[in-house]
């Protein structure tokens, strides 16, 4: 089934907690929302569901308005964060809880929470309670609940926040397989940024109660359109320096800190010379070379993870710059550097937080200026 949302609005005891949502999901497709506390996944969830009342906009299923219709009318199910089993019932008599509120008929009843059982692999399991399971087994009894009923739309919210890390790799795992099996439309709330990148045909970025970007996990990746959310994905976070807008133009040329003056390929012929920027660069595209002398910038800390080491910068601004090498890369504390990266990799946003667009054609006619692409960082 797909959904559309038409400016969606939500307000809670005077507080605007979802602004002009718009939104479409296709049939079938793996929707992630994401952003940070408090930002109001949950509540749009719910307003789907249909267990909040939207204040204004529409709600579409399949291109009906659903906005008055009860919860059990939309064919949605739902898989709440804290999953409160009944502890005296057995798996089967948990799944088929449903079911039998909605009266449905024994034998079609039987056959359906035991394909649901077989489809979550619970088929061994139906005469436990919950308390002789597993914490996977009791989220995909669960899961179980919600979609014996089969509904067309699975809401997931924070399904697995619960468990353990091994846990929800498998976990992670058994849901996606679970989508491709059953290609129902779902919609899945996470703070866990690989479940979003590997789960989600599409990402919902969510800030303050409205919808900041939409996109596949690669575009939102690799060409964030706000600060933001390039800030929100990608752990280590992006790096972000401050720069000053020298010359405005179809490529600009920018002041940016440790790195001086350089060219960059990203169109800023809307701002004014001397407009505050940032620059944004991610921990993978940075790479260090040894500096000589007392030229270049500190290492300040180096973390060890096994397979990367996280190298920390001091450039002179409150957040140490990150930067992911190889284990191998020998970086110690004290050590003094030379920042290169490369401009493909880059980003810059104007003091709004909004990204530049990059300028299509200026990245060979810059790159003359910025011998191999690379920058060297000056010395501080
Ligand atoms: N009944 C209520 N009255 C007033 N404000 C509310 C009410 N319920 C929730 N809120 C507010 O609505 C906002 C969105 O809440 P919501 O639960 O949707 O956030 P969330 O994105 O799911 O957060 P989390 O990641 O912590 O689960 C929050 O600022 C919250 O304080
Ligand atoms: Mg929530």
């Amino acid at each position: 089934m797909k959904l559309k949302l038409d400016n969606v609005n939500k307000q809670l005891g005077g507080a605007r907690i979802l602004r002009d949502i718009n939104l479409e999901i296709a049939a079938g497709e793996f929707v992630v929302f994401v952003g940070p506390s408090g930002c109001g996944k949950s509540t749009l969830l719910r307003l789907i569901a249909g267990l909040d009342s939207i204040c204004a906009g529409d709600l579409l299923i399949d291109g009906r308005r659903v906005n008055d219709l009860e919860p059990r009318e939309r064919g949605v199910g739902m898989v709440f964060q804290s999953y409160a089993l009944y502890p005296h019932m057995s798996v089967y008599d948990n799944i088929s809880f449903g079911l039998k509120l909605a009266k449905t008929e024994k034998s079609s009843l039987r056959e359906r929470v035991l394909k649901t059982a077989q489809i979550l692999q619970l088929d061994k399991l139906l005469q436990r309670k919950p308390k002789e399971l597993s914490g996977g087994q009791r989220q995909r009894v669960a899961m179980g609940r919600a979609m014996a009923r089969e509904p067309d739309i699975l809401l997931f919210d924070e399904p697995l926040s619960n468990l353990d890390a091994s846990l929800r790799v498998q976990m992670r795992n058994e849901i996606a397989r679970l989508h491709d099996r059953l290609r129902s439309t779902m919609i899945y709330v996470t703070h866990d940024q690989v479940e979003a990148m590997t789960l989600a045909d599409k990402i919902v970025v969510l800030n303050g109660g409205h919808i900041e970007q939409v996109g596949s996990p690669r575009e939102l990746y690799e060409r964030p359109a706000s600060r933001f959310v390039a800030g929100f994905l990608g752990s280590p976070r992006m790096n972000f320096l401050p720069a000053r807008l020298q010359a405005p133009g179809e490529t600009s040329l920018v002041d940016a800190t440790v790195l001086g003056m350089t060219t960059l390929p990203f169109d800023s012929s809307n701002l004014a010379a001397d407009a505050s920027l940032s620059l944004g660069v991610r921990p993978e595209h940075l790479s260090l070379k040894a500096a000589p002398g007392a030229a270049g910038v500190v290492v300040t800390g180096v973390e060890y993870l096994g397979s990367e080491t996280y190298v920390h910068l001091d450039t002179g601004q409150d957040e140490p710059l990150i930067c992911r090498c190889e284990v191998n890369a020998g970086w110690q504390t004290g050590d003094r550097v030379e920042l290169q990266l490369d401009t493909d990799k880059i980003h810059l946003f104007d003091a709004d937080g909004t990204a530049l667009k990059r300028h299509p054609h200026a990245i060979e006619s810059v790159a003359d200026d910025l011998s191999l692409r690379s920058i060297r960082a000056r010395a501080l």
